[in-house]
């Protein structure tokens, strides 16, 4: 099976020197894209800027810095793919007016317009064609549910993997993470802490099962 995987999180260049960004390590996408490799599928991973080394075995591997370039990426790789992942953290907002030379201090307050990014996962959820699966994440510090199945029907994803975030050891940037599987058919699947590795491998046999 052609597995797409995107990781990490992405940089929104506010000047030379400075970007908006968030703590997405890596771990988990990097986690899932080994796990799919390790099954024997053939697996692209597209990344945010991140410290881990690629997983060994890799089909491709693509390094992007913005969601503008995560979002040209995706939608030219998710042609091919048979299951896309999406656990990146791709910016919801990037500065309207990113500068071409260092900003200098003034007096007073500084304020930055923000302009909306593509939604890289509502564009792939309209590409979708027969026969490809969507499975989205859903980084939340509340309501849970009720905000991962808005997500999961709005993007026309088939999975939602809804974790918590904002809480020490899990999610962003932690080793552990544990996950709530919805499914569109209308079932959810608990998958209890445990190391993103393990988890990885979990989550993979959830969304391959027929
Ligand atoms: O990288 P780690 O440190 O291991 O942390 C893992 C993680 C917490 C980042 C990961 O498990 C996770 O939750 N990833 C999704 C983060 C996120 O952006 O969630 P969201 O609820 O804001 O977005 C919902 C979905 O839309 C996600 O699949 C996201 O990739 C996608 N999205 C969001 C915004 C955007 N502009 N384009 C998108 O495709």
């Amino acid at each position: 099976m052609k597995i797409l995987v995107n990781a990490g999180p992405t940089r929104e260049k506010i000047d030379p020197v400075r970007f908006i960004s968030n703590h997405s390590s890596g771990k988990m996408g990097y986690a899932i894209a080994a796990a799919a490799v390790k099954m024997g599928h053939e697996v692209t991973l597209v990344s945010g800027p991140v410290t881990l080394p690629p997983p060994e075995g890799l089909k491709k591997f693509i390094s992007i810095v913005s969601a503008a370039e995560m979002a040209e990426m995706m939608k030219k790789e998710f042609v091919y793919a048979d299951l896309a992942i999406l656990c990146a953290a791709v910016a919801d907002y990037r500065p309207a007016h990113p500068e071409n030379q260092k900003m200098k201090k003034k007096e007073g307050n500084l304020f930055l317009e923000l302009e909306r990014t593509e939604d890289i996962a509502l564009s792939l959820g309209k590409m979708k064609k027969n026969g490809q699966l969507l499975a989205g994440f859903a980084a939340e510090t509340n309501d849970l549910e009720a905000n991962a199945l808005t997500k999961m029907q709005k993007k026309n994803f088939d999975f939602i993997a809804a974790n918590v975030v904002g809480v020490p050891g899990r999610g962003f940037g932690a080793e552990e993470n544990a996950i709530t599987l919805y499914k569109a058919d209308g079932t959810k699947k608990e998958l209890s802490l445990k190391s993103k590795k393990e988890l990885a491998e979990e989550l993979l046999e959830e969304l391959l099962k027929k």
